[in-house]
């Protein structure tokens, strides 16, 4: 178990109290400083309190493979019993209601977020906002962050990455959700809108700025990415079809199979802190290899509340799915925000596809200046 240091706790325990007053830049900085990449840190709590989604996005495993894994809710004891032995075992203090599924499917997580907070721990939701469901109880309860994940302002563009999803009802929704922020003194819970950048939808970054800023929202763009790891596996094999292949090429800003050629040539990055960062567990209680993939039959490693801090350990060392992993550095992909030199060369690989784009296909594109990314990840991180 991960014990930490008196430092650490009473930063922790500041952060509780006044954490919503520090800057997002500080947190950052300050979360790096304590913990710099390639060191062990309390495990962070990933759990999907929902098996399901409203859409299919094509980025994502629950719109781009099959739908194999249990559907379902989490049952409120389950989950319980499952932050506590994370707190008491694994030093875990931070909970992400969220992997491949929609947490505001479930109709009891306020009570969730309530239990999170109960214990002490800092609680983070990302939601594509198209249901509205409990948002004034959500409110209520507080959660330390909430991220809303959206493609675009318009629909024609907005509906190509986010299947099924409804921009205009996504806005109306950000909207009440500020208006009950605003109700609730909006004490602790950061609001940020996390743009996903693809070709298509550069010239809609700014207009979906304005209206985040005009609600109060933080801001937070990053060029989108090709999910899960079994898909980014595929697309290395050479067994996307032609329609995935297609998509995957002209779709993307980050030119994906660079991205990942790039990561493969990275030498010294062999640890993978989501293998021992991380504890990602299903709305049943299962423990899943990492946040990256998506299967359950090959990636399940067993019940979570029956299994010891060693034993977790031995089931993930040397397990066949990081071996295959391994062999293209493909955790470096999915982590790049956390290596300098590789997020520095992201930036620049689709600052490049953005410009031949704009050379070879006119698109109503932004100024390039104004598509830089963020200096802030899309990591699993709130
Ligand atoms: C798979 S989603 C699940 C939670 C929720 N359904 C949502 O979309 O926010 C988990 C996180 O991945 C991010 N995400 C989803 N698709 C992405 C993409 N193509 N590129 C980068 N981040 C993405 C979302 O912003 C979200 O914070
Ligand atoms: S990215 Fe989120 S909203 Fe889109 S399909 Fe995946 S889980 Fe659902
Ligand atoms: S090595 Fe790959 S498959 Fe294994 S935990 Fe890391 S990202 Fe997941």
């Amino acid at each position: 178990m991960i014990a930490g240091s008196f430092v650490e706790k009473m930063l922790f325990h500041a952060n509780r109290r006044f954490g919503h007053l520090v800057p997002w830049a500080v947190r950052d900085r300050l979360l790096k400083v304590l913990y710099p990449p390639n060191t062990a840190k309390p495990k962070l709590l990933t759990i999907d309190i929902v098996g399901g989604c409203n859409l299919r996005c094509p980025s994502c495993p629950v719109g781009n493979m099959p739908a194999t894994n249990p559907t379902g809710l989490m049952d409120l004891n389950l989950f319980a019993s499952i932050i506590r032995k994370g707190k008491r075992e694994h030093g875990a203090r931070i909970v992400l209601l969220y992997n491949w599924t929609e947490p505001l499917l479930h109709p009891e997580l306020p009570e969730f977020i309530r239990l999170v907070k109960k214990e002490g721990m800092t609680c983070a939701i990302s939601s594509n906002l198209n249901i509205s469901r409990n948002l004034e109880e959500i409110v209520a309860a507080e959660p330390d962050s909430f991220r809303i994940s959206l493609s675009g302002f318009n629909q024609e563009a907005y509906g190509l990455t986010h299947t099924r999803g409804d921009i205009e009802r996504v806005k109306q929704n950000m909207r009440l959700l500020s208006e009950a922020l605003k109700r609730h003194g909006r004490k602790r819970t950061v609001v940020s809108v996390h743009y996903h950048k693809y070709l298509h939808n550069l010239n809609e970054v700014e207009p979906m700025r304005a209206y985040a800023k005009e609600l109060g929202f933080e801001w937070l763009e990053n060029w989108a990415y090709y999910t899960p790891l079994e898909k980014a596996v595929q697309l290395v094999d050479g067994q996307l079809t032609a329609d995935e292949k297609n998509f995957v090429e002209k779709r993307f800003a980050l030119p994906i199979a660079q991205a990942i050629a790039a990561a493969e040539k990275l030498e010294g990055h062999d640890r993978c802190t989501l293998l021992e960062d991380q504890l990602v567990i299903d709305h049943r209680g299962n423990l899943n290899l990492c946040c990256t993939v998506y299967d359950l039959k090959t990636n399940r490693l067993g019940t979570f509340l029956e299994m010891d801090e060693a034993s977790i350990a031995k089931v993930k060392s040397g397990h066949p799915t990081c071996q295959r992993c391994a062999k293209q550095n493909l955790h470096l992909y999915f982590t790049y925000y956390d290596v300098p030199e590789l997020k520095e060369k992201y930036q620049q690989l689709a600052e490049e596809n953005v410009a031949r784009q704009k050379r070879d296909i006119p698109l109503p594109l932004a100024p390039a200046a104004e598509n830089r990314a963020v200096e802030k990840a899309s990591s699993p991180t709130p």
